[in-house]
């Protein structure tokens, strides 16, 4: 029996990455499909290499464009290919385009949808990301969640009591299983910066990187942060368009970090659990964060994620200077703080997936 697993932008990548053994394991047979939304080196065969991912059978080769042109072509694509091959189900993992587009093809098509990481709600329509895991959730048969708020979420939308399943989270399974060769790496030394004594920045939502204002106000905080750390700064190829755009990165008092490439999964990770605290957008960073005992100072209103927020390691500080700057300053007053590790997140969420797919399709 088939099951097709569609991945297509980096946080995906470490969400299947554990997956695929497991179902192997129980009898079924895993085709890989890449539908091509993220194709830089750095943001994707890097992190297949790095996670013994099996290359993927089919890529679409979707590439960049709007959100309407990359769902609607990842469906063209997805239908040719769910028609030929039909599949017994389709694994989706995340929010991304592809993850929306891949569920929607599936169910049009008669093919059940297992959405893995389902039940996020930032309550932010204006994400996304957002849209993409109401629709997703909503046409899913299987809905696996990593947090309580997810079965909360998803009750509140009418979703039958037993299409939710509370697993965990898959991508602490990759996270603790890859942690120790990540330690190995020091990548902070490479970058010239001791343990617990640089800070690591990452941006790319639209809500903050297209929007000079904040944009702006977030790089002056940063800028203030650096007379104190090291900020290393691997930056997302959006961003460092908008940086150029904007004419900040000439700007002497907004470049207060160091730009360094988009980093592979064990490198990241290592810049992560050796920082002293970590200012994020992204979504997974918060939730690596948290397994790692990281303070993380996400630059935004809201989460999708509140575990996070309640294992004590995580704190929302949106996008003003002054509110950056006082968390920083909390941070740096009190001790090192260590996060509790949220229910399930114990590297056996991979194997509850497999066991409840296998029990149910089988
Ligand atoms: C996507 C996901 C977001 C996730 C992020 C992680 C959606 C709606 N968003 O956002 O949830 O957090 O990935 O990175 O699916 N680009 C390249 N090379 C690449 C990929 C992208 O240069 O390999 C550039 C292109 O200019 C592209 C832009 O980045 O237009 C945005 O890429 P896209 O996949 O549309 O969205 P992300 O911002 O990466």
């Amino acid at each position: 029996m088939q099951l097709s697993i569609i991945a297509g932008a980096r946080p995906n990548f470490m969400k299947i990455a554990p997956l695929i053994r497991p179902l192997k394991d129980v009898g079924f047979a895993t085709k890989i499909i890449h539908s091509g939304q993220h194709y830089d080196q750095k943001m994707s065969q890097t992190f297949f290499d790095e996670l013994n991912i099996p290359h993927p059978d089919l890529n679409l080769g979707v590439g960049s464009g709007s959100h309407i042109w990359q769902i609607s072509e990842v469906m063209r694509r997805l239908e040719t290919e769910f028609t030929e091959n039909p599949p017994a189900a389709v694994v989706v993992v995340g929010d991304v385009n592809s993850t929306l587009a891949a569920a929607l093809t599936a169910v049009k098509l008669g093919i059940p949808v297992a959405h893995v990481e389902s039940g996020l709600r930032s309550f932010d329509r204006a994400m996304p990301e957002e849209i993409n895991r109401i629709m997703t959730d909503a046409i899913s048969d299987w809905l696996f969640t990593s947090e309580p708020s997810a079965q909360t979420n998803l009750e509140r939308e009418g979703v039958p009591a037993e299409r939710i399943h509370f697993v965990g989270n898959v991508m602490i399974d990759t996270l603790l299983s890859h942690r120790k060769q990540a330690q190995a790496l020091h990548s902070s030394r490479e970058l010239g910066c001791g343990d617990k004594d640089y800070v690591v920045l990452t941006l790319h939502r639209p809500s903050n990187v297209d929007d000079p204002e904040r944009l702006e106000s977030i790089l002056k905080a940063v800028h203030d942060i650096s007379e104190d750390y090291p900020v290393l700064f691997p930056i997302h190829p959006r961003t460092r368009g908008q940086l150029q755009k904007f004419g900040f990165a000439e700007r002497h008092d907004l470049n207060g970090y160091r730009m360094v490439e988009p980093q592979g999964y064990h490198s990241m990770l290592s810049l992560m659990d050796g920082a002293r605290f970590v200012l994020t957008d992204s979504g997974g960073m918060q939730e690596e964060t948290t397994a790692l005992g990281v303070p993380c100072l996400t630059l935004r209103e809201n989460t999708e994620r509140p575990s996070t927020i309640e294992s004590g390691s995580n704190q929302l500080v949106g996008w003003r200077t002054d509110d950056i700057l006082a968390a920083v300053g909390r941070i740096k007053s009190s001790p090192d703080r260590s996060s509790q590790i949220p229910e399930k997140w114990d590297g056996k969420t991979s194997t509850r997936i497999a066991e409840i797919l296998h029990r149910d399709l089988a």
